[in-house]
């Protein structure tokens, strides 16, 4: 067990795999074709996330050794934190109630504290599993639009969607295909009074690029779940940004959900140790049906 207050470093998770046979890891430990040949015994890796980027399935995969992960039971978690991070940049919430908490509360004013609407607009969910229907439904009760596409979908559809969207959701898998998907191009196709939604992988989203659309005000805002790297330096430029909203990856950050991810990790690697199916194993990218 590691019970430090921080993930092991790369040395640390090396120099513990060496004996283990069963390993349950979190979204923060690289779990590489390297560090699988540091744990000649491993017969399982049981990733508590349902996002498993982290992991070299292939090369687990090619040594025998299964990997499990944890869907359904975060969906509806992340889903809320979606709708919250959209409706938050949208109405400016962490920049009106700092005025309110700094005394900078103005008299009501027909022309203050302008934000945008939600209801009636057009959401385009790049991605539509699990996450992105559950996204789906909860925009439906705000009268939203919803488009949707994925990476398979093809570029002109994904240019479509930038064009016309007035909110733009990412919920797909960070695979070397969608690493960078919004790069400053794709920024540049998104309307000027669009806002950006990242709730799914920080490295979907060319960082620099996002920055610079920011302060150009090329885009009108982003709320960011998740980053590249976590945590974001203090002093990182896209914090300086104008409109940007960002927390700390806490998708599936609710009592229950960490509990109900917590039992699925542990069946999936008792299962692993018993020598039996995963209830919940991923496969090979292009093998077999998606698990995110
Ligand atoms: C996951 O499970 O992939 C989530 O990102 C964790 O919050």
């Amino acid at each position: 067990m590691w019970t430090e207050r921080l993930p092991p470093t790369r040395e640390q998770l090396l120099a513990r795999v060496t004996d283990v046979e069963g390993l349950l890891c979190m979204l923060t430990d690289g779990i590489d074709a390297a560090l699988l040949d540091h744990a000649p015994l491993l017969r399982v890796i049981s990733n508590y996330a349902v996002g498993y980027d982290n992991v070299d399935v292939a090369a687990a995969t090619a040594r025998g050794i299964p990997v499990g992960n944890t869907p359904d039971v975060l969906t509806d978690a992340t889903a809320d934190l979606t709708l919250a991070l959209l409706l938050a940049i949208a109405r400016k919430l962490p920049q009106e109630f700092a005025a309110v908490r700094e005394g900078r509360w103005l008299p009501w004013e027909p022309g203050h504290n302008l934000g945008a609407d939600v209801h009636g607009q057009t959401l385009g969910l790049i991605g539509f599993g699990r996450i992105g229907k559950a996204v789906a439904k909860r925009a439906a009760g705000f009268d939203m639009r919803v488009l949707h596409s994925d990476s398979r979908s093809g570029q002109t559809a994904i240019n479509e969607l930038l064009a016309t969207s007035d909110f733009v959701s990412l919920h797909t898998p960070l695979t070397p295909q969608t690493h960078h998907l919004i790069d400053g191009a794709a920024l540049a196709r998104m309307k000027p009074s669009a806002f950006l939604i990242n709730t799914a992988r920080g490295g979907i989203v060319d960082q620099v690029a996002l920055a610079e659309a920011l302060h150009e005000r090329t885009i009108a805002g982003a709320a960011l779940d998740v980053t590249d790297p976590e945590p974001l330096a203090a002093a990182d430029p896209l914090l300086k940004a104008p409109n940007v909203i960002v927390v700390p990856h806490i998708g599936s950050a609710t009592t229950r959900t960490r509990e109900r991810m917590a039992d699925i990790a542990v069946d999936n690697l008792m299962a692993g140790l018993d020598g039996k199916p995963l209830p919940h194993q991923v496969c090979i990218p292009g093998s077999s049906s998606p698990t995110r």
